[in-house]
């Protein structure tokens, strides 16, 4: 790992493991990162063995705060007890424990759209915002962070809500994979998605929405067609914010 970087960052998406060591003062990779793809039966055994090889790859010093992105609510400690996207064998293991026995160090891990949210807050689309925003990740599921003047609240999942009886999962009808799947024009897609931001802005009053995920790099063929009252833009970071954010989050824990 180069000296420019002040720590490592991992974000684990149901399609691809993504790494980069981070530069904490500038919020951006020190070096470009590395995506190995997500092992089709995901299992924590799986997920470990990549997390070490991401490790190896980049040569993290032992010195150097580590932080994972993980796509389930996250309490330090406790067994998952959520899982959508990754094999259901996750359910009742300690993430933590999993990780840091796998990179033979303790490493931090925080929800992918908590981290994803935390670096925008630090370092892009929504430095300095008061009020409330809410951060959403679009990908093979929906992510969402809940910041309040500068404040995370973590462990949101407002990507299940209920849209309707049809549509009792809102990822399930509005993530950017179901767009790849269903093979929706951007149009269309973002119909879905004025529902979807259409009932955050209802129940929650935000002050900006930020949207993330690989998706927000199109941002321009979805984002002006969603029709709601508050402002919305994409995120700073692009998909990069799920890696700086981890590491960023790692480094304040670790003293
Ligand atoms: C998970 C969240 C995660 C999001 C994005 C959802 O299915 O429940 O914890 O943040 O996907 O990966």
């Amino acid at each position: 790992m180069i000296e420019t970087a002040q720590a490592f960052g991992i974000d684990i998406g149901g399609s691809g493991i993504k790494a980069a060591p981070v530069n904490l003062e500038k919020g951006e990779f020190a070096e470009p990162r590395l995506k190995i793809l997500t092992p089709e039966v995901s299992t924590p055994d799986a997920v470990a063995k990549i997390v070490r090889q991401q490790l190896d790859h980049f040569e993290v010093p032992e010195s150097a705060p580590v932080g994972i992105a993980f796509p389930a609510p996250i309490k330090p400690g406790k067994p998952l007890d959520f899982m959508a996207n990754l094999d259901q064998s996750w359910v009742g293991v300690d993430v933590t424990a999993v990780f840091s026995e796998a990179a033979g160090r303790p490493v931090t891990v925080v929800n992918d759209a908590d981290a994803a949210g935390l670096a925008e807050q630090q370092f892009g689309a929504a430095k300095g915002k008061d009020g409330l925003v809410i951060a959403t990740t679009l990908g093979t599921g929906i992510g969402t962070a809940l910041i309040i003047d500068g404040v995370l609240v973590p462990n949101t999942e407002l990507g299940h809500l209920i849209l309707s009886d049809k549509h009792p999962d809102a990822e399930k009808y509005a993530a950017s994979s179901i767009r790849e799947q269903e093979e929706l024009g951007y149009k269309k897609w973002a119909k879905r998605l004025t529902k979807y931001y259409g009932l955050l802005e209802k129940y929650f009053n935000p002050d900006l929405f930020v949207v993330g995920g690989g998706v927000s790099r199109k941002a321009d063929k979805f984002l002006p067609f969603i029709e709601i009252k508050t402002p919305i833009v994409p995120a700073a970071l692009r998909n990069e914010a799920g890696i700086v954010g981890a590491a960023y989050y790692a480094s304040t824990k670790q003293h």
